[in-house]
């Protein structure tokens, strides 16, 4: 609801877009190797097969032969989640992307998900970009997963989605049976009807319940994690941020600052590169955007503009017990200058087998109500190179973004 000239009323708060952002959702990776990705992402890192989505037959009619599809390899996107949420991780393979959508040079990155309040906020911020000439990818309902979304591009061809409404996979460890999901390509008149109604006359229609997918995957469970046997000595248990090369700062920033509505918590100048740090919530920052030439500096991937995608473990312990894993399972760790990730105290970046960062952390400092990060002055020393044992406790040991339920 407009409240004022370019004001907009979000819950009873007067905001200057017609949402706001609560959190980072999910994010997905275009690889080359999709054997290889899912055995990182899934084995060693630990996220959970919760759908997968066969696009073969959306692809153009010459390469629907057996011949070429077998030279194509596996043509599904792989839906991923660490916690409760459907999906929070997405790999799909960057061979068929290619054939589907003409994306810009060096996009490996799709679908960075920005969870908003509520359905409204969904309708009015499609509207709401509509109205500033923004162009709109896609809006409706995903399938799977349920939310509610509204995609729009960045500036460097990536796209963005702010949803609402993302199944929450329970107990019983299984998705949503597809029979469930219909094919929503727009957002519906509000309001809509609940996820429970919805679901009550599925059984009433007869549909089982039940029928949706379980990942049969089931590693030899070994290592002690807070008391609970897991597959890995560490449980990720949240995603971002999320660090993007630019190629023009003034134009992301208008993106996600001016449109999305993120919130700059710092800029670094680092060897002259202006850098920007910006967050949807508590944390430091979610999204941090640095421009292209840093590459060369920091001798980047050149295939890519993601400059890593980051996995929160649950504690210091279980950082330190991920980095060694990784390491004994041949996977290559590298670090970063540590003022290029204010807010991170300990952190180590793994390479995936497409040449994506990953980087590890398990702590950032949380921002409160005056919106100030901590001085550098009180900033502990971000000496990467020696890790102590133990780590004294801070105000914001601990704090920000809680994992829910059992780790496994
Ligand atoms: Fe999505």
């Amino acid at each position: 609801m407009t409240v004022g000239a370019n004001e907009y009323e979000v819950g009873g708060v007067r905001l200057k877009r017609p949402f706001r952002i609560r959190r980072l959702g999910h994010f997905q990776f275009m690889s080359e190797n999709m054997r290889d990705s899912l055995h990182f992402y899934q084995r060693l890192l630990g996220f959970r097969l919760s759908d997968t989505l066969e696009l073969s037959g959306r692809l153009p009619a010459e390469w629907r032969t057996p011949l070429k599809l077998a030279e194509l390899g596996d043509t599904k996107i792989y839906f991923n989640r660490h916690g409760s949420d459907h999906h929070s991780f997405v790999l799909g393979s960057a061979r068929v992307r290619r054939l589907l959508r003409n994306d810009k040079a060096k996009v490996t990155v799709s679908q960075i998900a920005w969870q908003v309040g509520s359905l409204r906020e969904v309708a009015q911020g499609h509207s709401w970009f509509d109205s500033k000439g923004i162009e709109l990818f896609r809006s409706g309902r995903d399938k799977p997963g349920s939310n509610w979304h509204s995609y729009i591009w960045d500036p460097d061809g990536h796209t963005n989605e702010i949803f609402y409404g993302i199944d929450q996979i329970g107990w019983q460890g299984a998705s949503k049976p597809f029979q469930l999901y219909k094919n929503i390509a727009a957002l519906p008149d509000l309001p809509h009807v609940s996820d429970y109604h919805e679901v009550h006359e599925a059984a009433a229609a007869g549909i089982e319940l039940g029928g949706g997918y379980r990942t049969e995957i089931l590693d030899a469970a070994s290592y002690d994690v807070g008391g609970v046997l897991l597959a890995q000595p560490f449980k990720v248990v949240g995603i971002g941020p999320i660090r993007m090369l630019v190629r023009d700062m003034a134009k992301a920033l208008v993106f996600y600052r001016d449109i999305l509505g993120l919130r700059v918590t710092e800029e670094v100048l680092w060897k002259g590169h202006r850098c920007v740090f910006l967050r949807a919530n508590t944390e430091h920052h979610s999204m941090a955007l640095y421009p292209e030439s840093i590459r060369a500096d920091l001798g980047l991937d050149a295939r890519t503009m993601n400059l890593s995608f980051a996995v929160r473990v649950g504690d210091y312990r279980q950082l330190r017990d991920a980095i060694a894993f990784l390491i004994d399972r041949g996977v290559q760790i590298r670090q970063l200058p540590a003022e290029l990730s204010p807010g991170i105290a300990y952190s180590a970046f793994a390479i995936d087998p497409d040449g994506h960062l990953v980087q590890l952390y398990h702590q950032m400092d949380q921002i409160g109500w005056d919106g100030q990060p901590r001085r550098t002055a009180i900033r502990p020393p971000a000496e990467h190179a020696a890790w102590p044992d133990t780590l004294d406790d801070t105000p914001d040991q601990f704090c920000g973004e809680q994992y829910l339920g059992p780790v496994g």
